[in-house]
């Protein structure tokens, strides 16, 4: 193929991931990145369907699209992600200017099937029900990637969800939870390292689940796969009979790779936070003190409704475990508002566990039903609009009252910051994160690239960020500016 190519991406990093790959595989066909709609060769929406609001923004971008291909016929949209698992033939027939639709379990096809729609002369509509659990090649890491930054990646170490909490979509459109062999995810880790990536995300739905479904397997048939191709170290000994997540031994080792100088995750779940987890992020230098724990409720009778299952006492002692264990811990989650049957008195116990947790930042939101959840059927139990947008609003004083304050407790330290670039609001300030993952603007030392690891001495702060100057360059990048496609 020849022309340009611009991926939108909508919803969580999960589906920033995919689009690097997506992007990387249209590369490796001959398209170059573009950086305009208007002018593109081929356009791929990479959806979310996690709430609602996602849902109204595809299909308002996918109404703009229609006149631009009124005016272009030649361009090719492709509508990929977790909205095109959940909506199949339903975005095909509401959008017929559509040429590909392809669900989560494909991003592997993006360019066969824009070939099959040039051949067939007709849209495709390719939805794969579930990833094949054994064709380890068809994890998104495991394709070629063009990274959005040089110097910091992310790694999918699992696919799907194997809970079931009633409000969430996820395992309807991103199947059972499946993990990447062991060795891959480390041995992708190394390959990243080598092209000058210092910071690394571990991305999966139930991250410090990761691993269970390997050791059952190597428990179960054994299904000819041996049992060090899943575990490494100490470790490959004594636990190949039990079944528990390896979640600690992964974060040890791909913490302990040559060059990378930071390693974060994304999401755990607070039932499997595990004391092995909470010992490796404290002894493994370069995984950060960060964690973001869902909290989603403060009430036990909706986080039983919601089947979490974990009380908010429960949620508490493990918080204070982390904190007890890991030095300078930051910690954010994620809260909905107004799930179906909350009461001001359940309302009322996540805005007292949220004081309690002093939460460093929260990504609130408000209930959104999602076609064919558990909770999305209770109706009749639904919260009024305006009382849950009361709510929210209560909810967002005592998050950012919490936030303010773990910034300003960071005013007069010296803060070692990862440089993502100019700040927006005024360029002449660089905007980077600390290892607790704060936003940081300050006034550069001299000229510094993206990349760069610098100290910051924070001498103001706010609820959303932190300022000061830089006194020191730690670490020049090695990345190159663009990272060529590589298949792998
Ligand atoms: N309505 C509102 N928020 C939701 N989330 C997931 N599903 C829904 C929903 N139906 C939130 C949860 C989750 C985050 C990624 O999105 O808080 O942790
Ligand atoms: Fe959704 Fe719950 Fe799985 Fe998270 S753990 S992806 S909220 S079902």
């Amino acid at each position: 193929m020849s022309g340009t190519y611009v991926v939108r991406t909508f919803g969580c990093q999960m589906n920033e991931h995919d689009s690097e790959r997506i992007a990387g595989l249209l590369e490796a066909d001959g398209l170059e990145a573009g950086d305009d709609v208007e002018t593109a060769d081929v356009i791929v929406l990479n959806t979310c369907c996690i709430r609602e609001n996602a849902d109204n923004r595809l299909y308002g971008t996918l109404g703009h699209l229609k006149s631009l291909k009124d005016r272009r016929p030649g361009v090719e949209i492709v509508v990929a992600g977790c909205l095109a698992q959940k909506d199949q033939d339903a975005i095909a027939e509401r959008a017929p200017h559509v040429d590909v639709v392809m669900g989560t379990h494909n991003v592997h096809r993006a360019v066969d099937l824009l070939h099959e729609r040039r051949a067939s002369g007709r849209p495709v509509v390719e939805i794969l029900s579930e990833t094949v659990a054994e064709d380890h090649e068809l994890f998104p890491s495991a394709l070629p990637v063009v990274r959005q930054v040089g110097y910091a990646g992310w790694v999918t170490i699992q696919m799907g969800c194997d809970n079931s909490c009633a409000f969430c979509i996820v395992p309807a459109v991103r199947g059972p939870e499946i993990s990447r062999p062991f060795g891959d995810i480390v041995a992708e880790v190394q390959r990243a390292a080598a092209d000058g990536v210092t910071e690394v995300t571990l991305l999966g739905q139930n991250v410090n689940s990761y691993g269970r479904d390997l050791t059952l397997r190597v428990r179960g048939d054994g299904g000819g796969v041996t049992e060090s191709a899943f575990l490494v170290g100490p470790a490959a000994a004594e636990e190949r009979v039990k079944v528990r997540p390896l979640f600690a031994e992964l974060l040890r080792a791909v913490g302990s790779v040559p060059g990378i100088r930071r390693v974060r995750y994304t999401s755990p779940h607070p039932k499997d936070l595990r004391p092995e987890t909470i010992a490796a992020m404290a002894d493994e230098a370069s995984v950060c003190e960060h964690l973001h724990l869902p909290l989603q409720s403060g009430s036990d009778s909706i986080l039983s409704a919601m089947h979490r299952g974990y009380t908010a006492t429960r949620y508490l002692e493990r918080l204070a475990a982390a904190r007890a264990g890991i030095d300078d811990l930051a910690v954010t989650t994620d809260i909905i508002v107004g799930f179906p049957g909350e009461t001001d008195a359940d309302a009322e116990a996540t805005l007292e566990v949220a004081a309690e947790a002093r939460f460093d930042g929260a990504f609130t939101f408000v209930y959104s039903p999602r076609p064919g959840t558990e909770a999305a059927e209770l109706v009749e139990r639904y919260v009024p609009r305006d009382v849950a947008a009361a709510r929210m609003e209560r909810l967002r004083a005592v998050v950012e009252r919490s936030s303010r304050l773990g910034n300003l407790a960071r005013v007069g330290r010296s803060e070692e910051v990862l440089v993502e670039g100019p700040s927006r609001k005024d360029p002449s300030r660089l905007t980077g994160r600390t290892r607790q993952n704060r936003l940081v603007h300050f006034e550069p030392a001299g000229a510094v690239r993206p990349g760069s690891y610098v100290a910051v001495e924070v001498t103001d702060a706010t609820t959303t960020h932190l300022r000061g100057h830089m006194t020191e360059l730690l670490v020049a990048p090695t990345h190159r500016v663009r990272i060529p496609v590589a298949a792998e």
